[in-house]
């Protein structure tokens, strides 16, 4: 998988680092309050797996699968949610976790929904975050690492269903992509 990579932007030891920040953060920004976590599946597994051991605050966690890319590295603007029911939030803190914002449109569409099962409040935690003009405005309260406007992958970033078990975050090559440089 590595020989698919431009290069390598993250290590595992810098991700972990990392975390350890954004994690201590979280910690202190909800120590006396009642936390639920939802985690957007399946890009954030990995980075929530490693963020949530290292909060050690009684917390709920919740998953939503939603599905807004149709096989190729653009997003289509529209958010599929995969299940029916939204988990019960009700007067809850909720923290959003997800792998990267890029368009917007997936957790612009999430923080709608969850907003009509009525949190306290609602705060994003992202662990990337690309720098570029969004097609909806998200901001994001918590950010693991900025990065340019580039296709990446491993940490739990996919492309096409690959490259999610890669143990750090690398820029995948852009003839694997199929499109030119500058695909947006
Ligand atoms: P948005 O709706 O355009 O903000 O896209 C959000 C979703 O698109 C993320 O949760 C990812 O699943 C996917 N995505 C966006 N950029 C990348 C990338 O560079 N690598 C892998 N997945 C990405
Ligand atoms: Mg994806």
């Amino acid at each position: 998988m590595e020989a698919d990579l431009d290069r390598i932007l993250f290590h595992e030891t810098t991700i972990l680092r990392r975390l350890g920040e954004l994690a201590a953060q979280i910690s202190n920004d909800y120590r006396d309050l009642e936390l639920t976590v939802i985690a957007v599946l399946n890009g954030s597994l990995i980075f929530m797996a490693d963020l949530l051991r290292r909060i050690p605050l009684p917390l709920k966690l919740d998953c939503l699968s939603v599905a807004s890319y149709h096989g190729k590295t653009e997003t289509s603007g529209e958010v599929i949610f995969k299940q029916v029911a939204l988990p019960d939030v009700m007067d809850r803190h909720i923290l959003i976790l997800d792998d990267i914002l890029d368009s917007g449109h997936t957790l612009a569409a999430i923080r709608d929904k969850l907003e009509t099962a009525k949190p306290r409040s609602i705060r994003i935690c992202v662990l990337l975050s690309k720098k570029k003009r969004r097609a909806r405005h998200v901001d994001a309260d918590y950010i693991g690492f900025e990065i340019e406007d580039e296709f990446v992958v491993g940490y739990g970033l996919d492309f096409m269903e690959q490259y999610r078990n890669l143990p750090y975050i690398g820029v995948l090559r852009k003839e694997l992509i199929g499109e030119p440089a500058g695909y947006r």
